[in-house]
């Protein structure tokens, strides 16, 4: 099936949380090119006004700018909204293992009141941003979503945590939840600053200043990277399939191979060179291995495939060269 004849939320009133993040602002920008109402909720703890400005003149497009540790923000928030698509969140695992604290104050009493307001709400479906770091120290190759390990990380509990408690509001309270499992997003909007950034955009940053990127460990960890267009597609289609079976579960989002960070290094500077000929040159610097990272990580699809229709457009070359392209005409050298 062609992404475009997908099913994509039309005439409705969606709430974003994290709006003004990476992945929030992408779902917004596609939302609002749909004929929603879009309502981005965000403190702009880790997001970017300038990520949500091209929306601001937007008649259909409102900001609350409040935290989803406060309740009352929460139900202000949902108050007419039919769907949920909720991103906020403290990302990153090293940040988590710094300040745990702060992570699951977030993380998870945010999480539950969110659940809390789209319950009392009645919001027709809660759809949120669940996370591969929930597979822990699991050794298997793809994952599959009923087989996880050990978490490793403070944050990977707090993504555990929001499946078992999007469970128990389904089955509690009778709502419709889904929750959405990313490996390794990326794409436009990503930050590339800062010291929990994600590694493409912060490979892309250091080679665009010339400097070299450290890539942790030999270069040989794998990740299954997925275009941010696949994550903007899961979730609209998580949002609405009807089938009782895809509903009150959990489903990877990803591409379904893996690559490795010296591939990634290659392909990335491949991508640049086209902008810069003198990045060709720029070799990479190898450093120790990040505490809570694991070796190879890949998913199944076949879940999102069966129940929610997804099937991802986007490989990771064709994604790559879009990203690329876009933090060269964004950012400043
Ligand atoms: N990027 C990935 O590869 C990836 C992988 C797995 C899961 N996720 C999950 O996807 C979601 C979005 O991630 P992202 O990469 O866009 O990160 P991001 O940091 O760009 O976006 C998160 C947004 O949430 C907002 N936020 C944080 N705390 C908040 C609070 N207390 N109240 C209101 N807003 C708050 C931030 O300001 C930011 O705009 C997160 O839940 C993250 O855990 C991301």
């Amino acid at each position: 099936m062609e992404y475009n004849k997908m099913r994509k939320i039309e005439n409705s009133r969606v709430l974003v949380t994290g709006g003004a993040g990476f992945i929030g602002s992408n779902l917004v920008e596609e939302l609002l090119g749909q004929e929603n109402q879009v309502v981005c909720l965000d403190n702009f703890a880790t997001g970017e006004r300038e990520n949500i400005a091209p929306f601001t003149a937007n008649s259909a497009f409102s900001l609350i700018e409040g935290d989803i540790r406060d309740l009352d923000t929460c139900n202000r928030a949902c108050d007419g909204i039919d769907y949920v698509l909720h991103q906020a969140a403290l990302g990153s695992v090293p940040r988590s293992i710094k300040d745990p604290i702060t992570t699951t104050q977030v993380n998870i009493d945010g999480f539950v009141n969110m659940l809390v307001a789209a319950r009392d709400t009645q919001v027709k479906r809660f759809v949120y941003a669940a996370s591969s770091s929930t597979y822990g120290d699991s050794k298997a190759l793809p994952k599959v979503e009923d087989k996880i390990g050990n978490p490793l990380s403070p944050y990977a509990i707090t993504k555990y945590v929001n499946e078992l408690y999007a469970k128990v509001f389904a089955d509690t309270y009778g709502m419709e939840t889904i929750g959405l499992r990313y490996f390794n997003v990326f794409g436009q909007r990503q930050d590339p600053y800062g010291a929990y950034a994600a590694v493409i955009p912060k490979f892309v940053i250091s080679m665009m200043k010339h400097e070299a990127p450290v890539i942790n460990g030999d270069g040989a960890y794998s990740r299954d990277f997925t275009y941010i267009k696949n994550v903007v597609q899961a979730n609209q289609l998580a949002a609405l399939v009807d089938r009782p079976e895809a509903i009150n579960t959990v489903y990877n989002v990803a591409f379904g191979e893996r690559t490795t960070l010296n591939e990634l290094y290659a392909e990335l500077r491949k991508n640049l060179t086209l902008f810069d000929p003198l990045i060709a040159s720029i070799e990479p610097v190898y450093g120790a291995v990040r505490a809570g990272d694991i070796p190879h990580s890949l998913a199944s699809i076949d879940k999102a495939r069966e129940l929610l229709g997804y099937e991802p457009q986007y490989s990771i070359g064709d994604g790559l060269k879009e990203a690329t392209e876009w933090y060269y005409k964004n950012l400043e050298n």
